[in-house]
């Protein structure tokens, strides 16, 4: 093992013998700052900040990052031994008390106010703005995958008439198992293609009617654009009230009542949309304790008719009452 030359405590004690620069680290300690903002907090020239901000990082009291066009400084607290945090803890107890240093430290606030001042002044200008860069950075509506998140990791989903997939393809990185169900050989093939290799997913071939799956062995059942076609919703939603374990709940997405008639020949629809009575009447026959619906806002672009979201839940499961 090659041992340096010096102890490496005698380069951190010569960098920190200068008052300018245990000053600096004072400001450092807590907070992340550029060699412009320095300048602004210790009233020193450009080069002497960056001079004083080398030797620093040469005995490995700062280190720094890339941020835009400017480097952000801040004290490298994790990287420094038990020793070092000593001999900094007795330095930095005389610097901070030091009338200099305690300007150094409000001259620190006013720089962050300044820099909370800025994003202010950037959205007061941006406000009518900011959704066309919003969309133009991140897409139409990212907080909406983003809402995927809250689900339950420990949870099963159904999606049932999956169609090509694609909702479970959009389900199956937040929770533990997706069971993708449908009655179409096609549409099964599509799914298999885009669900292939995603170890959460599975396929299966089966109808709304009696479903391939286990009583009360699924968290969260979907009918997403699926009802229209259907004879018989009310026993749809028995089937998926039989799947769904104690607290459960049933997600269903369709169209409000419409007048496309074009679409009973167009596409096969049995039903030109549904109201919330409806909905409630079948979720009451089927077992559901209660139902929700919400009607979906129209996303630009869209052509068809107006969506919404019904939410049907089931009893929580009661505890047991303990014997006495
Ligand atoms: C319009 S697609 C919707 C697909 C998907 N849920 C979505 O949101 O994109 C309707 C799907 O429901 C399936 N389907 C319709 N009636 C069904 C039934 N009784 N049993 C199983 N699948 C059914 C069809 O095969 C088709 O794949």
């Amino acid at each position: 093992m090659n041992t340096p030359a010096t102890p490496a405590v005698f380069d951190r004690l010569a960098a920190l013998s200068d008052a300018t620069r245990a000053r600096m680290l004072a400001c450092l300690e807590r907070h992340e700052l550029t060699v412009g903002e320095l300048q602004d907090v210790m009233q020193l020239a450009q080069s002497n900040v960056s001079r004083h901000l080398r030797a620093l990082a040469d005995a490995g009291w700062v280190s720094s990052r890339e941020s835009g066009p400017s480097n952000r400084y801040r004290m490298a607290s994790r990287d420094l031994d038990a020793g070092a945090r000593r001999l900094w803890q007795s330095v930095r107890e005389e610097v901070v008390r030091h009338p200099a240093s305690q300007r150094d430290l409000a001259r620190v606030h006013e720089v962050l106010a300044g820099r909370h001042a800025k994003s202010q002044e950037f959205f007061a200008s941006a406000a009518g703005q900011w959704d066309k860069l919003r969309g133009e950075l991140f897409g139409a509506r990212p907080e909406l995958h983003a809402l995927l998140g809250l689900l339950d990791p420990k949870w099963t989903v159904a999606d049932l008439g999956c169609g090509t997939g694609q909702l479970a393809e959009a389900v199956a990185p937040f929770v533990r198992r997706v069971v993708a169900v449908d009655e179409s050989a096609a549409m099964l093939r599509a799914a298999r293609t885009r669900l292939h290799g995603v170890a959460s997913a599975e396929v299966r071939h089966g109808t709304l009617e009696a479903l391939p799956l286990d009583a009360r062995s699924v968290d969260v059942a979907v009918l997403s654009l699926v009802l229209p076609y259907v004879a018989d919703p009310q026993r749809a939603f028995a089937e998926a009230r039989r799947v769904l374990r104690a607290g459960g709940r049933l997600l269903v997405v369709d169209m409000l009542p419409h007048e496309h008639e074009e679409y009973r020949q167009a596409m096969g629809h049995l039903w030109l949309g549904f109201d919330a009575a409806l909905l409630e009447r079948w979720g009451r026959a089927a077992g559901f304790a209660g139902t929700r619906v919400h009607a979906l806002p129209a996303l630009p672009g869209a052509k068809g008719p107006s969506l919404f979201a019904a939410v049907l839940s089931t009893a929580a499961r009661t505890p047991r009452k303990k014997l006495s």
